[in-house]
């Protein structure tokens, strides 16, 4: 036979993954293959393929039967608007995507390739997990997955996209990576499954109720974004990756934007009269950053704080906002270690960092304090102290307590802080205040209740204000909420060389 012909045989025997049969069943089951996947992540022709000719070496159960080139996992580089990135896509058609020790080799192969090279890795899972007939070698294979995961961590943005089963310690990969897509309905992770869960504690629960796309969004936060389908998800993965540099030593590319000056009307009447009514954050965010330009992430957990990345000015920032509209803003534990794990994300990767506050301090009682908000709360104050970016705080109105200090303040090395004249910083708010502070003088008046809201009052009027924190220097400037787009983007530039070192050391030990 041609030898040239031979070739292009095998390239179609190894395109065939698992046969005509099994990818209709995986359309069937709403499921894109694994090459239609990379298709549509990547742009158009730029795949390059590596490995596609690989086969395992297990003989046991039959396996010595069933060799298909490629071993369930395509793998390769490509590019996403013009910039190389790592990718791999488990194929569900071949031995349900499982793990062999061949198929991690792979995997290890691009890893080790784009940490060497500084570019991104995108991993598109759908898998039954290790490949039992394997063994202990399948095993080794994950732990060498996760140990390359660890080591890239900082270096390299990593994303993990759960298309499929994602069950066993196979979850442990994208837990490492930086950022986990999910699609509704087909995908979902556990360590254990239903079965499992079953006989260890009798509960009865679906795949889907214990680790669907809509379980780890909401209740767990393993979850960043939720798409209905596989094309739109890795549509969305695409525009992620403009936000974002290529790795630690980059900064993330700058694009075209628009910014419709209608919004700075707009912003001045977002913050209600009444300082104790809820308004929504993102609504000021709106009216700051690029038109269209605001990604949130983890939206739907911990909503009583905003994390996402935006635009100013053309450039990628990283937005932290307590949310008024849920919860207060309050900071409790969910809310502290989604924040945490969002700065250190971006502090890792040179992307400056916007916080917009209104909090009134740390959720009290017994759930939240026996189960840690000390040590999660100071996640969040580690996250923001040992972040070297370009770092800037605007207080909208509450910034009380702790939760003062925790949250960008210029004490733990905020570059520059800003307040709305709407600001209150204070110990706390002023009717508690009044209540502590003039006890005796409230219980032993005629009218103990105008007595409270007369210290009310006084304590409010003065620190219900901006003005003593600025006149301490804790903020720089009082500025109007119209003024706030055109003074960040100031802001931002002054700071683009901040080149700030922390003490040399091995490494810090953030309370985990
Ligand atoms: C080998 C596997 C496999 C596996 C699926 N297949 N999982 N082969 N090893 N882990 C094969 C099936 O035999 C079948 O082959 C094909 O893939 C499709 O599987 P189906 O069961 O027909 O598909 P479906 O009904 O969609 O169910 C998917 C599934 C189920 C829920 C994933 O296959 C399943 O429960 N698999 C086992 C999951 C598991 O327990 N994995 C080990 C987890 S422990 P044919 O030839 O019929 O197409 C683990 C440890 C990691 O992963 C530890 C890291 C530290």
């Amino acid at each position: 036979m041609d030898l040239n012909q031979e070739l292009l045989n095998k390239r179609e025997q190894a395109k065939a993954g698992g046969g005509k049969a099994r990818i209709d069943r995986q359309h069937q089951g709403g499921k894109l293959t694994a090459r239609e996947r990379i298709e549509l992540l990547l742009d158009e022709n730029s795949f390059q393929e590596m490995g596609m000719f690989i086969e395992h070496r297990a003989t046991s159960f039959g396996l010595d039967k069933s060799k298909i080139p490629g071993d369930g996992v395509i793998t390769g580089y490509g590019k996403i608007h013009g910039r190389p990135v790592y990718v791999f896509s488990q194929d569900f058609t071949v031995l349900g995507g499982s793990l062999s020790e061949t198929h991690a080799a792979k995997i290890c192969k691009i890893m080790d390739l784009a940490l060497k090279n500084g570019v991104p890795v995108i991993g598109l899972n759908d898998s039954g997990g290790a490949r039992i007939q394997e063994g202990v070698v399948s095993l080794a294979g994950y732990a060498d997955i996760f140990y390359r995961n660890t080591l890239a961590s900082g270096v390299i943005p990593q994303i993990s996209v759960i298309m499929g089963p994602c069950a066993g310690g196979a979850v442990y990969s994208p837990a490492l990576t930086d950022f986990i897509f999910m699609v509704e309905d087909t995908s979902y992770m556990f360590v254990t499954g239903p079965n499992v869960v079953k006989t260890v504690t009798h509960e009865e629960v679906s795949s889907e109720d214990l680790g669907g796309a809509k379980t780890h969004a909401e209740k767990s936060g393993v979850n960043h974004f939720t798409y209905s389908n596989d094309v739109e998800c890795l549509r969305e993965v695409r525009k992620f990756m403009t936000y974002l540099p290529q790795n630690y030593g980059e900064t993330a590319p700058t694009t075209k934007h628009t910014f419709s000056e209608s919004k700075l009307e707009g912003i001045k009447s977002i913050l209600p009269q009444n300082s104790t009514l809820p308004y929504d954050i993102r609504n000021v965010v709106d009216c700051i950053v690029d038109d269209n330009s605001f990604l949130e992430v983890q939206a739907e957990f911990a909503k009583n704080i905003v994390v996402g990345f935006a635009r100013l000015d053309g450039r990628t920032i990283g937005i932290i906002a307590n949310q008024p509209a849920a919860m207060a803003g309050v900071l409790d534990i969910d809310a502290s270690r989604k924040g945490a794990r969002f700065v250190r994300f971006c502090d890792c990767f040179n992307i400056p960092l916007l916080v917009l506050e209104d909090v009134p301090g740390f959720l009290p009682g017994t759930d939240q304090e026996w189960r840690g908000i000390i040590s999660h709360g100071a996640k969040l104050l580690y996250a923001f102290s040992e972040a070297t970016v370009p770092r800037i705080t605007v207080i909208t109105r509450k910034a009380y307590g702790g939760a003062f200090d925790v949250m960008n303040s210029k004490n733990i090395g905020a570059d520059l802080n800003f307040a709305w004249p709407t600001a209150e910083i204070a110990v706390m708010g002023a009717k508690g205040a009044a209540e502590i502070i003039f006890k005796k003088e409230i219980s032993e008046a005629e009218d103990s209740q105008a007595k409270w809201l007369e210290k009310e009052k006084e304590y409010a009027d003065l620190f219900a204000n901006p003005y003593r924190a600025a006149e301490r220097g804790f903020v720089d400037d009082v500025i109007l909420p119209e003024e706030t787009r055109a003074k960040l983007i100031a802001a931002f530039e002054s700071l683009e060389n901040k080149a700030e070192r922390l003490p040399q050391k091995k490494h810090g030990n953030i309370p985990l």
